[in-house]
C-alpha cells in the first residue's frame, strides 16, 4: 500500500497544502507547533474517519474557517484509490471513496490500512482499559469491517438499555437483554481471535527485542465466553444495574493483561519494559495487518527518536525500513544516523503550515 500525494485544505494550521509523497521513508522534520504531527493526523483520519488527538472534529478545521478537506490518492493492490474527507462546521462530514459518497465509518475503515506508533502509546499499557479496547477495537476494525457494524450496533443497544434502566420500569427489558448478549458474543469472538494472533506474534517478536530474557503473554480478559453466560450475567446484575443507572458489566468492560516472565506488566514493570512491551505490540500488530492484507501497510512514527533510546529506534527502523514511513522529528540529524533509512529517503521541511521537500 503507497500513499501517493495529500492535499490539505483549512486542516489544522495549513491553507492550502498539497504533498507529493516518497513510496518508502518520509521525514517531516522542524521545531515544535509548526504541523508536523497534523500531517499525520490528516492521514489517520482518511484510514479510520477519526483522529487520535480528538474527537471534536471542529477542532481539525483551520482557526476562523468553515470548511475543511482532506484528499488522499494512494495505491493499493495496483489499484489507485482516492479519499476525500469534508469537514464543515455547520454540518456532518462527508466521505467520498473513489468520487462515491459512503455514509458510514464502516464503508472507509479498512481501505487505507496504517499503524501510528507515538511515544504516548505507553499509556495504553498502563492505563484504564478503555485505551487497551481502543487499540483491539482498531486493529480488528481495519481488517473485519463487519465488526465495526457490530461494535456500534452493540453501543446503540447498550446505550438504548441504559436509557431504559433509568426510567426504573423495566418489565420488557429481556429484549435489550437478548439483543447486547448476541452482539456481545460476536464481539467476543473476534476479540479472542484477535489476542491470540498478538500473542503467536509477539512470543517472537518481543524475545528479539529483549535478547531472549523475556517472555510476554496477552491474556484476555473478559467476563463471560458466549451468549447465554452474558444473559445469565446481565440477569444476575439487573438490581445493581437498576440502582445504578446503567449496565455496569459486559463488552463494554472488557481488557487485556500483559505479563512478562509471568509478572503483571502494568503493577510490576518497569518504564523500559512498558515502552519494549508496546513496541511488541505495535510490531505484531503491523504483522498481523501485513498478514490478512497481503501487503504492506503504511506506518506512522510520530517523534519516536525524542523518546525512546537508541538501541530501541534501531530495533523499530530496521523492521520499518521496506514499508511506506511517515516520520516526524524535531533534529533531522536524529534520523539521519540511521544508516538504514537513508536509501530511499524524502526530507520535508514543516514551517508554520508550510512544506518544503529537500
Ligand atoms: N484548528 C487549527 N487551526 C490552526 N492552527 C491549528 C489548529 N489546530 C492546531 N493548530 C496549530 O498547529 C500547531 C501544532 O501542530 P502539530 O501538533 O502538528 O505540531 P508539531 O510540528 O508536531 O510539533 P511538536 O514538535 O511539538 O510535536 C500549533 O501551532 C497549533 O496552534
Ligand atoms: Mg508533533
Amino acid at each position: 500500500m503507497l500513499i501517493k500525494k495529500i492535499y490539505l485544505e483549512n486542516f489544522r494550521n495549513y491553507q492550502h497544502q498539497e504533498i507529493v509523497l516518497n513510496d518508502n521513508i518520509n521525514v517531516f522534520f522542524g521545531n515544535n507547533a509548526q504541523g508536523k504531527t497534523n500531517i499525520l493526523e490528516a492521514l489517520y483520519f482518511c484510514a479510520l474517519g477519526r483522529s487520535f488527538r480528538t474527537f471534536k472534529e471542529n477542532e481539525l478545521i483551520k482557526f476562523n474557517e468553515n470548511i475543511s478537506k482532506i484528499v488522499i490518492h494512494y495505491e493499493k493492490q495496483n489499484r489507485e484509490n482516492k479519499i476525500e474527507i469534508s469537514l464543515n462546521k455547520n454540518s456532518k462530514k462527508m466521505i467520498k471513496l473513489n468520487d462515491i459518497k459512503i455514509n458510514r465509518n464502516s464503508e472507509l475503515v479498512g481501505n487505507l490500512n496504517l499503524v501510528i506508533f507515538s511515544p504516548d502509546d505507553i499509556i495504553i499499557l498502563k492505563q484504564a482499559p478503555a485505551l487497551r479496547r481502543k487499540f483491539l477495537d482498531i486493529l480488528i476494525s481495519q481488517l473485519k469491517p463487519n465488526y465495526v457494524h457490530i461494535l456500534s450496533e452493540y453501543n446503540k443497544v447498550l446505550e438504548q438499555r441504559n436509557a431504559y434502566l433509568k426510567t426504573k420500569n423495566v418489565e420488557t427489558i429481556e429484549i435489550w437483554d437478548e439483543q447486547l448478549a448476541s452482539f456481545a458474543e460476536k464481539i467476543y469472538e473476534y476479540r479472542k481471535m484477535y489476542i491470540q494472533k498478538l500473542q503467536e506474534k509477539m512470543e517472537k517478536i518481543h524475545p528479539s527485542l529483549t535478547n531472549g530474557k523475556e517472555k510476554i503473554i496477552i491474556k484476555y480478559k473478559t467476563g463471560f465466553t458466549n451468549k447465554e453466560e452474558f444473559l445469565k450475567k446481565i440477569k444476575y446484575n439487573l438490581q445493581n444495574d437498576l440502582w445504578k443507572g446503567y449496565t455496569h458489566e459486559g463488552t463494554h468492560r472488557d481488557d487485556f493483561e500483559i505479563s512478562i516472565n509471568d509478572k503483571t506488566l502494568n503493577l510490576y514493570g518497569s518504564q523500559g519494559q512498558h515502552r519494549t512491551a508496546i513496541l511488541s505490540l505495535k510490531i505484531a500488530e503491523l504483522d498481523i495487518i501485513k498478514e490478512e492484507i497481503g501487503e504492506n501497510p503504511i506506518l506512522l512514527l510520530d517523534d519516536v527518536t525524542s523518546e525512546l533510546d537508541l538501541e530501541r529506534v534501531n530495533s523499530i527502523f530496521n523492521i520499518v525500513k521496506d514499508y511506506q514511513v511517515f516520520i516526524t522529528c524535531t533534529d533531522i540529524n536524529s534520523i539521519l544516523k540511521y544508516d538504514c533509512l537513508t536509501k530511499n529517503i524524502k526530507l520535508y521541511n514543516i514551517e508554520n503550515g508550510n512544506v518544503v521537500s529537500e
